[in-house]
């Protein structure tokens, strides 16, 4: 297989020390798998922390960077910062970044361009929101963005592309595996005939899960449920992990917890 089985962690902002410390215990005991790459992308404080202590087969990634070397950018990290730390990987473009953050197609294509330019392995993230899957505009929206990062990208050797369409509140929808693949399909044709035969043959195109949230109204009073039924489990792994063109997972919550471990065994 050209392309091996990839299983990323995304912590987003979550963590101290004293439940890194629990991370790193489960990752280093059980988190490595000849036939897996694995990288955990713990919060920006805790970068240096976590690689100290994490075995050294296992990556660790930024969740964020900028788009230049250093200078007046208050509050934001290089790679070249990255780097120095001992670490080789970097996310760009989450879904949360896009949209909690605001950030434009052209400003991720800047810091793909950078990031590659200064050495460092990525994951740039794509995926559509709920009114645009709605709206027929799935594939209108995933390649606009792939446009934005593949015009960036000078080396795909080092490009793991994440798809996690941003699915939202009370819909009672949930993405089926199926569904999943066929986007993952269509990337990966559009990367055919955009990029190159090779490039989509080798790039592997990770599943990032869809944080479903159900709304239960009672006759007195309402519950929100908080319920993550589309994100990647050690429940659905397996089953995701068997369709062509899912190569891996881009994991959020479940990577904070043991069942991680069997994410990443879930090709085995
Ligand atoms: O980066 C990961 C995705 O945003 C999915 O997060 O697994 O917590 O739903 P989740």
């Amino acid at each position: 297989d050209q392309r091996k089985f990839f299983v990323g962690g995304n912590w987003k902002m979550n963590g101290n020390k004293s439940s890194i410390d629990g991370i790193i215990k489960f990752l280093n005991e059980g988190g490595t798998n000849p036939n897996t790459e694995v990288v955990c992308g713990p919060p920006m404080i805790y970068l240096d922390y976590v690689r100290q202590k994490l075995d050294k087969k296992i990556g660790v990634a930024a969740q964020n960077c900028y788009k230049v070397e250093k200078g007046a950018f208050t509050g934001e990290i290089s790679p070249a910062m990255i780097k120095d730390m001992g670490l080789n990987w970097v996310i760009l473009g989450h879904s949360e970044r896009r949209h909690v953050f605001g950030e434009s197609d052209q400003l991720i294509g800047e810091k793909v361009a950078h990031a590659l330019a200064a050495g460092l392995h990525l994951i740039p993230c794509v995926g559509e929101k709920l009114e645009e899957r709605e709206g027929g505009k799935t594939e209108e929206v995933v390649f606009r963005q792939m446009k934005a990062i593949a015009d960036a990208v000078s080396d795909w050797s080092r490009v793991v592309i994440a798809y996690e369409p941003v699915w939202a509140i009370g819909t009672g929808k949930t993405a089926s595996p199926e569904q999943a693949q066929d986007v993952h399909a269509a990337i990966r044709k559009w990367l055919e005939g955009n990029v190159s035969a090779d490039v989509a043959k080798s790039t592997r195109i990770l599943y990032g899960g869809i944080r479903y949230m159900c709304v239960v109204f009672l006759p007195l009073y309402i519950v929100h449920l908080i319920h993550p039924t589309g994100s990647v489990t050690a429940k659905n792994c397996k089953e995701l992990a068997k369709k062509p063109d899912i190569d891996g997972f881009l994991v959020g919550g479940a990577s904070l917890k043991p069942e991680f471990i069997d994410i990443i065994n879930a090709r085995l």
